[in-house]
């Protein structure tokens, strides 16, 4: 997505509470390696390089998107990929973000398992997406294509990210509780 409310609410809204979770918790990007899973047209990657990472890499399932984030960002590193089989090293990762693309995806488990595979240990994930009530909302009245297969509640969500192995430091709902902000550790 590339319209500018879009990027309003990803700076002004998820990207500021990213940024509290990782302060709160001390939590410095400063020099690591991180992931930006679902960048889309790169926004949220070009905001991710504020953190000064040594290595950040975005990337999305869409070569559309991709084309427009090396257009809008070429000092940036994107690839084409799918965030179910990244065909990343595992245990690279110092912290990946993914910013409102499991509600497009039925597997959303699997994307999931697959973040944390190429993890470290000591890594962490943070993830904002919609829950079941959200996602039909805007399927409904914005028309947008969001399959039911990948609704989800938060029970849901947050039980599958424990069975994983994940440690969820931090969350947040906010929009009637439809919209969900996650710091997550893996161990
Ligand atoms: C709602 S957009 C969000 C884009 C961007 N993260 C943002 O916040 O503006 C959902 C994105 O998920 C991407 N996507 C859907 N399925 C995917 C998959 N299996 N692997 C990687 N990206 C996927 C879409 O191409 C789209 O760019």
């Amino acid at each position: 997505m590339n319209n500018p409310i879009r990027k309003w609410l990803q700076k002004n809204i998820e990207f500021k509470t990213f940024k509290e979770f990782l302060d709160k918790n001390n939590l410095s990007l400063e020099g690591k390696v991180v992931l930006d899973a679902g960048c889309g047209s790169g926004y949220s990657t070009k905001l991710i390089q504020e953190f000064s990472p040594a290595e950040l890499i975005g990337f999305d399932i869409m070569p559309s998107q991709i084309e427009k984030a090396k257009q809008a960002y070429p000092e940036l590193n994107f690839f084409v990929g799918s965030v179910l089989e990244t065909h990343l090293d595992s245990d690279k990762f110092d912290a990946v973000f993914v910013f409102g693309i499991l509600h497009h995806i039925p597997q959303w488990k699997d994307a999931i398992t697959e973040l944390y595979r190429v993890l470290k240990s000591g890594g962490v994930l943070l993830v904002e997406d919609l829950n079941k009530d959200a996602s039909h909302f805007f399927a409904t009245y914005f028309k947008l294509d969001h399959p039911p297969e990948a609704y989800f509640t938060w029970d849901e969500f947050t039980n599958h990210l424990e069975e994983t192995g994940f440690d969820i430091l931090e969350q947040k709902r906010i929009i009637s509780k439809g919209v969900g902000s996650f710091l997550c550790l893996k161990n």
